[in-house]
């Protein structure tokens, strides 16, 4: 293993617990059936563990029952089942100015077949106010639909305002978590969220092919994939019931062991204890940040109203000199570019250079964060 300091976390977690990677193993190795396919004993054992992992999802964000939890093979694959399961041709939604592109290529495919989106437009720093949502609203209104921290800018929204304000018009309220789940406590019922979706390969620590799409009550979502499920397997059509209207085809069963193991590790460690570690991660690099003339920050100022990912620039090098510097000289892994939020930059006037990314994670040690700063100081001073 090379031996760097990984930050690219918002990208997707690394390292992962050592229990997830000792689930997967055996799964694969002495269970490796397929789920619900299958009467013999291992078919069941795999069966069992894809429905513990569906309760521990279900209990960990509040949902009130297993079967609305869909497992997806990422956040793309959750966000597009949402997104297209719902909107049709004269359907209005509602999204902002800042999302990521699994929320907007979606959206802007429908747009063109006849959905019309409305773009709830962010502050400076990236935040959503409810306020300025509800003159949106239209009695066609169905979904509205955003990040609950924006992968560039890591404004976190007040996401209990701004769904309450669609549910007076009657519309579902759907949120992307891709940076909030497994970084910070999520409780649908109290927030008032619809619908969730959350990759399970990021701060869930789970592994690669994993995510979920978790509803409060069938909203009805359409599959866009039928096929087989290992129920009702002498119908013609693919089954209406969840949670197999919504998963056709084999699932990633190993790694959703992985994940149920992952939400067993954060549930041990305790959320709000992960939540406290990684903010006081982002206070020292907000503060080596900000203490640099050449460094402008984008999003909120403070550890409080961020999430776990810090996007910057350094005045006189482009994001992907940095990126470079930071690999070649000082062993850092962050992210340069757009990061798949072309709509984040272009509002901050970071298009099309983009900006460079940090995303510590739980497993981020002091001194990583250590050498990132005092990375960061000296190109500062002599590049
Ligand atoms: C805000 C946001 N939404 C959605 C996604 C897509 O998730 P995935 O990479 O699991 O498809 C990401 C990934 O970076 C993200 O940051």
């Amino acid at each position: 293993m090379l031996n760097m300091h990984y930050l690219d976390n918002a990208a997707t977690s690394w390292p992962k617990p050592e229990a997830v990677y000792q689930t997967a193993d055996k799964f694969m190795r002495e269970i490796g059936a397929n789920p619900g396919r299958s009467g013999h004993c291992l078919a069941k054992q795999a069966d069992t563990i894809v429905e513990e992992t569906r309760e521990l999802l279900a209990e960990f964000f509040g949902a009130p029952d297993p079967k609305l939890v869909t497992f997806t093979f990422n956040g793309t694959d959750g966000l597009n089942l949402v997104i297209k399961g719902l909107l049709a041709p004269g359907d209005h939604a509602i999204t902002s100015n800042i999302e990521h592109n699994s929320v907007s290529r979606p959206l802007r495919r429908l747009e063109q077949q006849g959905v019309d989106v409305t773009y709830l437009q962010a502050d400076a720093n990236g935040l959503l106010f409810a306020e300025n949502l509800a003159p949106l609203l239209r009695p066609e209104t169905k979904l509205v639909i955003m990040s609950h921290a924006s992968n560039v800018l890591g404004a976190v929204q007040d996401v209990a305002a701004l769904a309450k304000v669609a549910h007076q018009n009657g519309a579902l309220f759907a949120l992307d978590a891709a940076q909030t789940a497994g970084h910070q406590p999520i409780d649908m019922q109290a927030l008032g969220i619809d619908i969730l979706v959350v990759p399970g390969h990021k701060g869930l620590l789970a592994p690669y092919g994993t995510g979920a799409v978790i509803s409060l009550r069938d909203a009805g979502i359409l599959p866009w994939r039928d096929g087989g499920t290992g129920i009702k397997s002498d119908s013609r059509m693919h089954p209406n019931e969840l949670p197999y209207r919504l998963e056709g085809g084999t699932l990633n069963a190993a790694g959703i062991a992985g994940l149920g193991a992952a939400i067993k590790f954060i549930n041990a460690e305790g959320l709000t204890n992960i939540a406290a570690k990684e903010s006081n991660d982002m206070q020292q690099l907000l503060a080596c940040l900000q203490a640099e003339e050449r460094i402008t920050i984008y999003g909120p100022r403070s550890a409080a109203e961020r999430a776990g990912l810090v996007a910057f620039n350094v005045a006189g090098l482009s994001s992907a000199e940095l990126g470079q510097l930071l690999n070649d000289d000082w062993r850092v892994a962050g992210r340069p570019g757009l990061h798949c939020s072309p709509l984040s930059h272009r509002a901050v006037g970071t298009f099309p250079d983009g900006s460079y990314r940090l995303s510590p994670g739980y497993f981020t040690t002091p001194n990583a964060i250590e050498s990132v700063c005092a990375a960061i100081r000296q190109i500062c001073r002599e590049q």
